[in-house]
């Protein structure tokens, strides 16, 4: 990728998907984290607004990182492998990411910056005061965008580190002394 290389985020659709699978083998297959790519692509067809990818704009359009989310009714603990089908409720307010991640090439660069901006964002947009993640490395940069730990867990033997992020408050109305 070169200095002039036009990076663009955008909807992921069913034509990103074995790019998709396959960073998603390339960052988490290492620990054994991977996910099964039926509960993937379920996840771009069950709520395709809360899922974007961050592509070269070149012919060939290459995927260098991509956010999957999905939102639940309750607060509860994330985990590996669920079927967006049976999670994700639309009228839900809190906003789960399922995964963010930037390919190993391509990070330290600030996408994982862009991708958690946008899926703040998305919490705004969908009225979900509440973010819920879970990562087994990326604590600091989670907490550097302000989330906080609430929680660990494991699964396939791997420890994981539940965060949440609050929308913050609103200001309250501020009284002015000599107005009505
Ligand atoms: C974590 C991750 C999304 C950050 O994306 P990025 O584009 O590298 O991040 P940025 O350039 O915006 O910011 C760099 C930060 O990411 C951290 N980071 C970079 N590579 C990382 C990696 N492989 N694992 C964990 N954190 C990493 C850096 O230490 C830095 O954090 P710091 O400022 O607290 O030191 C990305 O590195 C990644 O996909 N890692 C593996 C997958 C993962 O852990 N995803 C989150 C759970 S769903």
């Amino acid at each position: 990728m070169d200095h002039n290389t036009r990076i663009i985020l955008r909807p992921a659709t069913e034509a990103d998907l074995s790019q998709i699978m396959a960073l998603d083998q390339a960052i988490f297959g290492a620990y054994g984290a991977a996910e099964d790519p039926v509960v993937i692509g379920a996840r771009l067809a069950v709520f395709p607004a809360g899922c974007v990818v961050l592509v070269e704009q070149t012919s060939e359009g290459v995927v260098l990182g991509y956010l999957t989310t999905e939102k639940w009714a309750t607060a509860r603990e994330p985990a590996l492998d669920e079927d967006p089908h049976l999670t994700h409720k639309p009228d839900g307010r809190i906003l789960n990411i399922t995964t963010l991640a930037v390919g190993p090439a391509y990070q330290n660069r600030g996408f994982g910056e862009i991708l958690l901006q946008h899926a703040i964002a998305i919490a705004r947009r969908e009225q979900c005061p509440q973010i819920l993640l879970e990562t087994a490395h990326a604590e600091r940069f989670y907490r550097r965008h302000g989330f906080t730990k609430v929680g660990e867990r494991e699964q396939r033997g791997i420890p994981l580190h539940i965060m949440q992020w609050l929308l913050p408050p609103l200001v309250p109305p501020v009284t002015v002394f000599g107005e009505e």
